[in-house]
């Protein structure tokens, strides 16, 4: 449905030089799944949407939409913004002062090419007040709303039109946690259901986890890997996306030998001990490599259990944090962090056992080529 070709996008800032703002940015989104662009601050999200929209002119790649380039540097196209039919909540939202909520709502109908009946209006303008909870002040002037509200609002009126594509940038960044939490499940239903196509660009990694088909991370205006939430987070190809998305303790380790009876496994010397790991990529002996293990996989025994993975270390600090405990330990003077169930007593300074799945631990190269934006 969607397709981004290599595209590049540049901007001269205050001393004029260029500030690589998009690089090589390619991904495809099929019809009616949710596309999400996560990465830190100044890593070229927003970038990439406006590029999509056809608010920023890119340097040079392909944008198709249905078949249908609206930006192709090699042909010479460009489509204007008001052509493509999509629609949008930018990071900062603009809701019209002088109209209440319903006729902000119902605007895009109002002056839309497709001309529907007052009724028709009405259902469908109440449909999305309804959905982003605010079906109850449709009356009310759009000025009298908190900034939390006017967000909800500027998300109804994107929605409202079911557009072929629509174009999310930050669009709950500025409601409370609960609510937050509320309209990232409303979001994704109508999203889900109406088959919405949407780029859906964010910061917030858990928000990008439970929305997402697929996300992109980005990282100083590269896409670092593309994937399922699931391969997201259980198969980072490298440093940055381990550590941007989620929790993770990082092993230094060298390359023993490739395991012989688990496709995939190795055998490594890590600074906690020797270990049997998985890998997405060849390695050979020798090589110098990165574990990864999230803290809900590191499990923790009073006593020595059975298995592999098997580590004695000392309770060095814990937290206990209501549906789970997070407990610090260390093994010699390596700092492991553990996330279990609080029915798991230990003290400080008694020593219990990790076990760690293979399967959990992830093998990969210690990139230093993408470094965090700051
Ligand atoms: N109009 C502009 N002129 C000059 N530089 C810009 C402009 N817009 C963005 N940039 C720069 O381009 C880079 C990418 O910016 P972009 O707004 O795409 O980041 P972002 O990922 O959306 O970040 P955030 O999460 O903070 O919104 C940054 O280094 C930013 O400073
Ligand atoms: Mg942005």
């Amino acid at each position: 449905m969607l397709n981004v070709k290599a595209l590049y996008t540049e901007y001269p800032n205050d001393k004029g030089e260029i500030v690589k703002a998009a690089q090589n940015v390619t991904f495809e989104v099929p019809e009616g799944k949710l596309f999400t662009l996560l990465g830190p601050s100044g890593c070229g999200k927003t970038t990439t949407l406006r590029s999509i929209a056809g608010l920023e002119r890119p340097k040079s790649g392909d944008i198709t939409v249905g078949g249908t380039a609206v930006y192709s540097s090699s042909n010479n196209v460009f489509i204007a913004p008001n052509k493509r039919n999509f629609g949008m909540v930018f990071q900062s939202y603009a809701i019209w002062p002088h109209m209440n909520v319903f006729q902000n709502a119902s605007f895009p109908l109002d002056v839309g090419n497709r001309k529907f009946s007052k009724k028709q209006i009405e259902e469908k303008v109440m449909r999305v007040l309804t959905a982003v909870g605010l079906d109850h002040v449709a009356d009310r002037e759009a000025t009298k709303m908190s900034g939390g509200q006017q967000q909800r609002l500027a998300l109804a009126r994107a929605l409202v039109m079911e557009p072929k594509l629509l174009l999310l940038d930050e669009p709950l960044s500025n409601l409370d946690a609960k609510l937050r939490e509320r309209m990232r499940f409303e979001l994704k239903r109508m999203q889900r259901e109406l088959g919405l196509t949407t780029i859906y660009v964010t910061h917030d990694q858990s928000e990008a986890l439970a929305l997402s088909h697929e996300i992109a991370v980005m990282s100083a205006g590269h896409i670092v890997q593309i994937g399922s939430p699931r391969d997201i987070y259980e198969r980072p190809r490298n440093k940055f996306v381990a550590d941007f998305v989620g929790l993770t303790n990082f092993l230094d380790a060298t390359v023993e030998a490739a395991e012989t009876t688990t496709e995939g496994g190795y055998r490594v010397n890590s600074t906690i001990g020797q270990m049997s790991v998985t890998s997405f990529e060849q390695f050979g002996k020798g090589d110098a490599v990165l574990i990864s293990v999230r803290p809900e996989d590191v499990e923790l025994y009073e006593q020595r259990p059975e298995g592999v993975n098997v580590i004695a270390a000392k309770v060095d600090f814990k937290v206990f944090l209501g549906e789970y405990m997070d407990y610090q330990v260390k093994v010699g003077d390596h700092q492991v962090l553990a996330r279990v169930h609080p029915s798991f007593k230990a003290s400080v300074g008694d020593t219990v056992y990790l076990r760690m799945n293979p399967e959990k631990c992830i093998s990969i190269q210690d990139d230093t080529k993408y470094k965090k934006a700051a």
